[in-house]
């Protein structure tokens, strides 16, 4: 058998995404119902998550689920929703993210904004792997958990409200794949570049700083996902971080160097 045959067993695998609406959750959760995985399809815009999990290459296989994740009590809401439609997640997309807004800099951005940034970020990120971590040792189960987070988890955005939202993710990535590995659950890590999807105001320009020539497509994010999702593929991986970003990461204030008409 091929290694990349069957990078899931839909039998006993099932995923919930969040942020699964628009953009990069959307080409995951997609991906994976492609793959035959049941996957619960969780956004805050009614509207998105509808239509994303109608036009899912299988949509009997994707449940939508609406509710705002900075809530806790939605957090409780989909966790029993979850468990209802799928009985026990195995695999965990963390791609909600409220908008980032250039306007929104350290003299500037309100104590609602950081707040809402920080709740759907990391709060909800901890809250909902914590949980689905407990469901998965109760069961003994293996699990995989991914968390979107971002090159400016390193590095200043003029938005810190973001970055520091990121920067906390990446940490509690580590955190929880160092406590959760012995139970089988690995948790990663998945860093895009400039993507053109909702989050941001994707200036075509941006282009000439990345080595591979272009913006991203939430469609470059879904393999790599899969991939690292994956127990067949990944089963040795935890606590990792991969970019997905054309090179973006590797600009600096040198340009790259003059090969004449090579
Ligand atoms: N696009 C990029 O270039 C880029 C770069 C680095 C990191 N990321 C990260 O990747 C993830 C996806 O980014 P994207 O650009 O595809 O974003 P997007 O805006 O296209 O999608 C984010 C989704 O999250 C949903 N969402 C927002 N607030 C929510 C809430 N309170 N509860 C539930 N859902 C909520 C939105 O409705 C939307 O559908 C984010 O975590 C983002 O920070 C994106």
């Amino acid at each position: 058998m091929s290694l990349f045959d069957h990078p899931f067993d839909p039998a006993r695998e099932a995923a919930l995404v969040t942020g699964a609406g628009n953009g990069i959750g959307r080409a995951i959760a997609q991906a994976l119902v492609g793959e035959g995985v049941r996957t619960v399809f969780a956004d805050i815009n009614r509207d998105t998550v509808m239509v994303a999990a109608k036009n899912s290459p299988r949509p009997e296989l994707a449940i939508p689920f609406v509710g705002d994740l900075a809530q806790p009590a939605a957090r409780e809401a989909l966790l029993a929703e979850a468990q209802a439609a799928v009985r026990q997640v195995t695999h965990f997309v963390h791609a909600a993210s409220p908008p980032r807004r250039e306007a929104d800099h350290a003299l500037a951005v309100s104590l609602e904004t950081w707040e809402q940034m920080r709740a759907v970020n990391l709060d909800a990120s901890f809250h909902l792997s914590r949980e689905l971590a407990r469901k998965l040792i109760a069961a003994k189960s293996a699990g995989s958990f991914l968390f979107l987070t971002s090159l400016h988890a390193g590095t200043p955005r003029n938005l810190p409200h973001y970055s520091t939202a990121k920067a906390a993710m990446a940490m509690l990535v580590k955190e929880l794949a160092k406590t959760f590995g012995r139970h089988g659950i690995r948790v990663n890590a998945l860093v895009p570049g400039a993507i053109a999807a909702g989050g941001f105001a994707a200036d075509p320009a941006l282009a000439r700083h990345i080595p591979l020539g272009r913006l991203g497509r939430p469609e470059d994010l879904a393999p790599m996902a899969l991939a690292v999702l994956s127990n067949r593929i990944s089963a040795y991986v935890t606590g990792a971080a991969f970019a997905v970003d054309g090179g973006l990461a590797l600009t600096n204030w040198f340009e790259p160097p003059d090969l004449g008409e090579a």
